[in-house]
């Protein structure tokens, strides 16, 4: 029988920052990675615009023969997880969030930033989250057009972004949830602008665990021993992307 694949998604490469924390738990998988670049951003859409998108990428990795499709995008998951969960009964379906119940576990008592796009920030699925664990020493930060500089790879405007939106928080702030999945691949940028002496926060590994652990639960964790594959699929067939998320993920 052939091997059945992991789908995961995202609005461009970020999602990479998702299955570096997946491969190192599942290595022996193969996965099909969609990245949605010709419609990114995700996160200054309209909800019923990125539910749309998600139905059909969705649909596209269901057809490419995958066991379970997993969100690697904060947005979507904040915004389509429901939706696809009720479409795609058959399939399992993983979402992730900001790892802002990890900050009232560990680090409760600490000044927090929550970067995220304005779309988690403002969904109502985020905001469930925020209001259960707030620690009332947080400030949420809609980070706009952020994610958009990151997938281009601009170092310079990426500097400049950080210095204007996040200087004011330098050594004031101890705690930074990386809210959305392009994230984690701008943290030195970030330590640069606002000091040493933060602790990051975001979800991929928890999800991670969660993947493998329900996996293991229905009998669908590969049986294969050597190492699974990875392909890469963008959909406005960038070249350039291709070779920026296959760098991100053997880094
Ligand atoms: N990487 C996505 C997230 O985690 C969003 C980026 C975008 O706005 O497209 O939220």
């Amino acid at each position: 029988m052939q091997e059945k694949n992991i789908g995961i998604f995202d609005s461009g490469i970020g999602g990479v920052t998702v299955l570096r924390e997946i491969i190192k738990i599942l290595p022996n998988e193969n996965y099909i990675y969609y990245s949605d670049s010709k419609n990114n951003p995700y996160g200054d859409k309209k909800a019923e615009e990125i539910i749309d998108r998600c139905e059909e990428i969705s649909k596209f990795l269901v057809e490419k023969n995958c066991k379970a499709i997993v969100i690697a995008c904060n947005t979507a998951s904040a915004v389509a997880s429901k939706r696809l969960r009720e479409k795609y009964k058959d399939i399992l379906i993983f979402a992730i969030e900001p790892a802002y119940k990890m900050v009232y576990d560990y680090a409760y008592n600490k000044n927090t930033l929550v970067m995220a796009t304005k779309g988690t920030i403002k969904s109502e699925k985020f905001n469930l989250l925020f209001h259960k664990y707030n620690n009332h020493k947080t400030k949420l930060l809609e980070c706009v057009g952020l994610a958009d500089i990151i997938e281009e790879g601009n170092a310079k405007k990426i500097k400049k972004y950080l210095q204007e939106n996040i200087g004011q928080y330098k050594d004031n702030v101890e705690n930074i949830v990386l809210g959305c999945t392009h994230y984690p691949l701008i943290k030195k940028e970030i330590i640069q602008v606002i000091g040493n002496n933060v602790n990051f926060f975001d979800g991929a590994n928890r999800l991670a665990i969660h993947l493998k652990d329900v996996l293991e639960e229905n009998e669908l964790i590969s049986k294969k021993a050597e190492k699974g594959k990875v392909k890469f699929i963008d959909s406005s067939r960038s070249e350039e992307k291709e070779k920026r998320f296959f760098e991100f993920l053997n880094k």
